[in-house]
């Protein structure tokens, strides 16, 4: 079996010749900022039920008590700052010619290492939507005051997050698609692999010839398709990767 090393060189030769990148990340990537993932032994969901907290009825039913959550998750996450594979990344957006950043993290730490290239498919924690005119605005108020309302129309504002249960912008998906379809290497990291759409994604990128590098600390359900699997710190693995 190839060692962690040589698997590193093999990665970096091809992407030594290849002007086409699409990488996926997940929650994985951010742990090493201090941002809490959401499965696993310190996940979020954890400790809290996706069903009370993260749909569009447990917002119907109590939307004092999911601000809250999100207020909680703001202050946490205002605290934390890019680390160097955000960074990298940023680096590779100006390297290759055609690249694309598809993120399920609604951190906001892409956008501040630099990346612009990218779809945060699952939204952003630091933008707000307007339950009633539907208008969507930044706040990057900690905390936001309980309940917050909509400057425009005074309707109730709610996270501009992709809950359980809602679809992703036509837009990002239509995008992310292209870019897994188009691209030679595709990079994987940090995403436990099983929430949907971005659970099929490897798949897609693999039926049209990619060649598909995962970066994680654990097996996921991915591993098995992937063309080379390193395991380990997403913050250690991807800077060696440029
Ligand atoms: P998960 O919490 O499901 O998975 C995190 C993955 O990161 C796991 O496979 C870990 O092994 C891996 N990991 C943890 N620390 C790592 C590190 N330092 N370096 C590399 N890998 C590491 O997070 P996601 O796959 O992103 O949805 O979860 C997908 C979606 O489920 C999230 O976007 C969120 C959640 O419910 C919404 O909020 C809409």
């Amino acid at each position: 079996m190839a060692s962690c090393a040589s698997k590193i060189c093999e990665v970096k030769a091809r992407l030594a010749t290849t002007g086409s990148v699409t990488v996926l990340t997940g929650a994985g990537i951010s742990a090493d900022s201090g941002v809490p993932t959401f499965r696993g032994a310190d996940g979020l969901w954890r400790n809290f039920k996706a069903e009370d907290l993260a749909t569009p009825e447990a917002f119907a039913r109590d939307p004092r008590l999911v601000w809250e959550w999100y207020n909680w998750r703001r202050e946490l996450i205002a605290t934390k700052h890019p680390n160097p594979a955000h960074y990298t990344l940023a680096e590779m957006e100006r390297r290759f010619p055609r690249f694309w950043l598809i993120t399920q993290n609604v951190d906001g730490l892409h956008r501040a290492a630099g990346s612009r290239k990218l779809s945060e498919i699952h939204g952003d924690i630091w933008k707000v939507r307007c339950t009633r005119c539907g208008a969507v605005t930044e706040n990057r108020d900690v905390p936001i005051p309980i309940l917050p309302s909509c400057a425009g129309c005074g309707g109730l504002l709610r996270p501009h997050i992709v809950w359980f249960g809602e679809t992703l912008a036509a837009e990002d998906l239509a995008r992310s698609f292209a870019a897994l379809q188009q691209c030679e290497v595709l990079l994987i990291i940090g995403t436990s692999g099983i929430v949907y759409p971005a659970a099929s994604f490897a798949p897609v990128a693999k039926q049209a010839g990619a060649f598909i590098v995962e970066i994680n600390l654990d097996a996921t359900p991915n591993s098995s398709l992937v063309d080379v699997s390193l395991r380990g710190r997403a913050s250690e693995v991807v800077p060696e990767l440029l």
